[in-house]
Formats: C-alpha cells, sequence, structure tokens
C-alpha cells in the first residue's frame, strides 16, 4: 500500500525526536555546553531537519510530478495541509499560470487555421469547475471517494467555476478554435452538468463527451476512455492543439495534443 510506505517517513521521524528530545535532557542534565548538544539535535535523512509541512508539500510535488500515482488517499498528516493548500491562494496562483502559459502557447505556437478543425479538450472536474465545496465538506481527500455521495453533490449542479479557466475557455472561443469537454462523469449526470456548466458562464462548447452507463467505455479506465475519444477526435479530422486537465489520465495515452496542461490536484487520483 503506497499510503503506508508515505508515512514511514514520518514514523522515523516521531522516534527519532523522541531521541532528540531525551539526548537533549540528558545534556541539560550534565551541564555540557550548549554547542556539543546542538550536535545531538534531531536530524532527518542526510542531515536535513523536516517539518510536516516540508513532508506534505514534498508529497503535493511528487503528486504533481507523478511520482506519486494510484494514492486512494491523501496521507493522514497531511489532510489538513492539502485542505489548507487548495483554498490557497498559491492554489489560485499555481493554477492561474498554468492559464497563462497555455494562453502563451495559443498565441505564440498554434497556426491555427479557422477551418472548424481547430480544437482544444477540457476536463470537468477541478479543471472547469470545482469540486472543493464537496471535498471541504467531506475530509480534503482523507477519505475513500464515496462516489454515490460525489455524484448526489454533482447533480445539485452547484459547483463553482474556476475563473482562470473560464478565461482559457473564452479565449479559445474568441480564437475560434472548437471546445471539447471530456470528463469521467456519467451520463446520467449529463443536464446537471450542463446547467452547471451555463450557469457558472461556461457555453458555446462545441461537444460534451461523458461516460456512458451501457457503453464500451463505462468499463475502461479513465485514461483508456480518454484517449479513445481522442482517436475519434483525430480520425474526424480534429487538430487538437491542447488539452487542460487536473489528472494524468487526461493528458496521459496515445494519441495525444500538441501541448498538454495540468492543473495542480492533490486531493484524489484517477487512473
Ligand atoms: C456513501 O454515500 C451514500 C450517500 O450519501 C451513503 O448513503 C452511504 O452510506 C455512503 N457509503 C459509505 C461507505 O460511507
Ligand atoms: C503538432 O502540430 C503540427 C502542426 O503544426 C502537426 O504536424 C503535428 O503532428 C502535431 N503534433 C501532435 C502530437 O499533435
Amino acid at each position: 500500500m503506497p499510503v503506508v510506505d508515505c508515512r514511514l517517513p514520518f514514523v522515523r521521524k516521531r522516534m527519532a525526536r523522541s531521541v532528540g528530545i531525551l539526548l537533549a535532557i540528558f545534556c541539560f542534565l550534565l551541564g555540557s555546553a550548549a554547542a556539543d548538544c546542538n550536535i545531538l539535535k534531531e536530524k532527518g535523512k542526510d542531515g536535513l531537519q523536516i517539518t510536516l509541512k516540508n513532508y506534505c508539500e514534498a508529497w503535493r510535488m511528487n503528486v504533481e510530478l507523478h511520482n506519486i500515482r494510484d494514492f486512494d488517499v491523501v496521507p493522514d498528516e497531511c489532510v489538513s495541509y492539502m485542505g489548507k493548500y487548495m483554498t490557497s491562494t498559491q492554489y489560485r496562483v499555481d493554477s492561474e499560470r498554468t492559464i497563462h502559459e497555455s494562453i502563451v502557447y495559443l498565441s505564440t505556437s498554434c497556426n491555427l487555421k479557422k477551418d472548424g478543425a481547430d480544437a482544444w479538450i477540457f476536463d470537468i472536474d477541478d479543471t472547469l469547475l470545482s469540486t472543493v465545496p464537496y471535498y471541504k465538506k467531506n475530509g480534503f481527500g482523507g477519505k475513500k471517494l464515496n462516489l454515490t455521495s460525489l455524484e448526489e453533490w454533482m447533480s445539485k449542479g452547484k459547483a463553482p467555476a474556476l475563473q482562470h479557466s473560464l478565461k482559457l475557455f473564452n479565449e479559445l472561443k474568441s480564437r475560434g478554435v472548437r471546445i471539447i469537454l471530456v470528463s469521467s462523469r456519467m451520463e446520467h449526470l449529463r443536464s446537471a452538468t450542463v446547467d452547471n456548466l451555463v450557469n457558472e458562464g461556461f457555453f458555446g462548447w462545441n461537444i460534451l463527451l461523458l461516460r456512458g452507463a451501457d457503453d464500451a467505455h463505462a468499463c475502461k479506465d479513465i485514461q483508456g476512455f480518454k484517449s479513445d475519444v481522442r482517436k475519434q477526435l483525430i480520425s474526424k479530422g480534429y487538430r487538437i492543439w491542447g488539452i487542460l486537465g487536473d489528472q494524468w489520465s487526461s493528458i496521459e495515452g496515445l494519441p495525444s495534443a500538441n501541448r498538454t496542461f495540468k492543473l495542480p490536484n492533490p486531493l484524489y487520483y484517477s487512473a
């Protein structure tokens, strides 16, 4: 279990801290010079002293780098850190930077033909619409996903827009790029999804593809579903210039796009 592995360094660290405290008391009792005792101070691997914040930030970063995969839950000790990150200015700045880079690419490298075949793919959850309000009430990634309860929440259509993504969405629209939404949400959520998107300012997309309960995609993994969709789009003549998604399963797999852009999301992993 990857989660258990992730916790190991922390258990070691706690032990190291107890040893450190004992040594400090020992030094104090002996009355030796403080300088000598500093040497005995708790040290992590490679002589680094790490805090819980360092540990959790490293975990988050390695999720984004796709070194940590297939996790079911955020490690216990990092749940409150992830909650803080997902509601922080840093999360917004990180996301805005992703959008900025997408727009730079769009402005400098895409040779748009404006013939109706230039296309861009978006994820929905945590790319256009935020599920953070749901996760805020459900343990910020610290609890195993309950799909029934998540879908109940989605069916209310109250997910707020990610404003920076709306900016890219509108930029693409104004440049005549076809917007294709590909989501792992199931087909039964279509009308709630459409209402939610429109209420939040997303309209004028060209295709909205969800996973159908009775089609072959329903049983496929998400990455397989999304690469199949791209294959079909390309065979219909679309040029997929870019993908914006928050999950690696949205941007990995073949065929790909000319460029892919990943938004941060340390809360869950969809394979
Ligand atoms: C999952 O959510 C549903 C709907 O809210 C609830 O009825 C069910 O008990 C939950 N399941 C678990 C395992 O928590
Ligand atoms: C990227 O765009 C060029 C056209 O500018 C195209 O020839 C090439 O196949 C594209 N690459 C991918 C991976 O889509």
